[in-house]
């Protein structure tokens, strides 16, 4: 057996790629060409091994192997191993680079623009709200994945929680290009979303569905009132955004044909009003 292929392979901008996934892989090993203490290892998984495909009674994580290997698994974990890849996922959406899509940055091929330094320091605090929502959209679905109970939701929300994954990293390179930085406050937000999500999930998969298209909605709006303040010539800033809220409306398609609920009207003035707070000390901090 070779590996011919790193686990995770990186984009040009140093963000690991997340590898399309086949529904299904055989083991293809032929036992009597494989030495005895490498055939034994194997023999510890079953012959014949789905991946991607969660089980009722447990949760799944899916290893991402590397291409050259015919070789599939479905594992499954501990709640402790549930709390370590928990926090090995915030770890890396608060100060790692996050694994993203195949999908390019909207901005790359755009040109960079003159901006004068009071709307500097404004598009630059904007993307910083962008930034935290999007620290908040994987924090959300991560505590929506350790409790959600239909493995179909976890399954169908995962591209969607992927794609967070590279609004997240657009928004960061566009603000290291404004030279500003994340805010302060992202591990305390992660800290809320997270515990929100969770919540939700254990309410119920259409209760969680529900907030996760009420909370797309919400930040799509955030995204209009924002398009509207970035200067026109800003052509980075725009096209992310753009991107974004395309992504954003989609999600929130998804969670509602997979069957999420129209969230009660005090539940969503709380949510609206949770926003506000973030984005009104997001700005500054
Ligand atoms: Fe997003
Ligand atoms: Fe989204």
């Amino acid at each position: 057996m070779t590996i011919d292929q790193p686990l995770t392979p990186e984009r040009g901008d140093g963000h690991p790629i997340a590898r399309p996934r086949p529904a299904q892989r055989v083991e293809t090993r032929d036992p009597a060409t494989q030495n005895a203490e490498d055939w034994n290892l194997s023999e510890r998984f079953s012959r014949a091994r789905t991946i991607g495909a969660p089980r009722n009674d447990s949760h799944t994580h899916e290893a991402f192997a590397p291409m050259s290997i015919q070789t599939t698994n479905t594992r499954r974990y501990s709640p402790l191993d549930d709390v370590l890849i928990s926090a090995d996922h915030a770890l890396r959406t608060l100060f790692g680079r996050p694994q993203t899509t195949e999908r390019t940055n909207p901005a790359a091929p755009l040109p960079e623009t003159e901006l004068r330094e009071d709307q500097r320091k404004h598009v630059a605090r904007l993307m910083r709200i962008n930034h935290t929502g999007e620290v908040c959209a994987q924090a959300l679905y991560q505590g929506q994945a350790l409790t959600a109970k239909l493995p179909e939701t976890r399954q169908r929300m995962e591209r969607s929680a992927e794609e967070e994954n590279d609004h997240l990293a657009w928004c960061e390179t566009r603000l290291e290009e404004l030279g500003d930085r994340k805010s302060l406050l992202n591990p305390l937000w992660y800290a809320g979303a997270f515990a929100m999500g969770a919540a939700t999930g254990l309410a119920g998969d259409k209760w969680s569905l529900g907030f996760v298209v009420e909370t797309e909605h919400q930040v799509e709006s955030h995204l209009n009132t924002h398009l509207e303040q970035i200067p026109t010539h800003d052509e980075k800033s725009r096209a992310i955004l753009e991107q974004m809220k395309v992504d954003e409306i989609k999600h929130a398609q998804i969670a509602k044909s997979a069957g999420g609920a129209d969230l009660p009207s005090p539940i969503r003035f709380a949510m609206k009003l949770t926003s506000r707070i973030m984005t009104r000390t997001v700005y500054w901090v």
